[in-house]
């Protein structure tokens, strides 16, 4: 049996090298009280207790300025089926169009924050920002979660029902691929 080769690739590559990723929705509010929404990739848990999150999000981003402003986001990770509003709303910024209205997404009543959720996610998580550290071209914002909510039909034995429903991974670029069991 002959041994995989390895091929160099360019150190700012790393970041492919560890999707894919699920893909989740952050839903975040300025001082007006109006909401927006960009997907995130680079997301993920950080602490058990006290019960933490991390998110990469680039200070060029609307959504950085809100997350800012109000101290709290929600994480809504997606299914396969919502592609379409990821793309959507990853091509296009809070600070031009109201995502919500255009693109009629409907919110789900949060229990623990001001930011709303977004109905038909796989899961809502509410988040309180504890920390952010400035990380290169991105920042990383710990939220401390408050509130978690998963859809019950997505929901089995504490994890996700992969028979049920295709949680939406992104690959690089605009590839996309979802999960099995084995
Ligand atoms: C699948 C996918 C994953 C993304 N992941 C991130 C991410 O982790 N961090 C980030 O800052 N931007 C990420 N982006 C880019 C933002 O979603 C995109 O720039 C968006 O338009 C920003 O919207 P806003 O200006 O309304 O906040 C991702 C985009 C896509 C499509």
């Amino acid at each position: 049996m002959s041994l995989p080769e390895y091929v160099e690739v360019v150190t700012r590559q790393h970041t492919r090298l560890l999707h894919p990723k699920l893909v989740v929705l952050v839903v975040s509010i300025g001082k007006d009280g109006r909401a927006n929404v960009m997907p995130a990739a680079w997301v993920t848990p950080v602490s058990v207790n006290p019960p933490l999150v991390a998110v990469a999000i680039s200070p060029k981003r609307y959504t950085y300025k809100l997350i800012k402003e109000s101290g709290e986001f929600t994480l809504n990770p997606v299914e396969a089926t919502m592609l379409g509003l990821v793309e959507e709303t990853g091509s296009t910024s809070g600070s031009e169009i109201d995502k919500f209205k255009a693109y009629g997404i409907e919110s789900l009543t949060p229990l623990r924050v001001k930011v709303p959720c977004i109905r038909n996610s796989l899961a809502c998580i509410e988040c309180r920002v504890a920390a952010e550290y400035p990380c290169g071209d991105h920042s990383l914002f710990v939220g401390e979660v408050l509130a978690a909510r998963v859809r019950r039909d997505a929901w089995k034995n504490s994890l996700y029902d992969l028979s049920k429903v295709r949680p939406l991974l992104h690959l690089g670029g605009e590839e996309y691929t979802s999960a099995c069991k084995f």
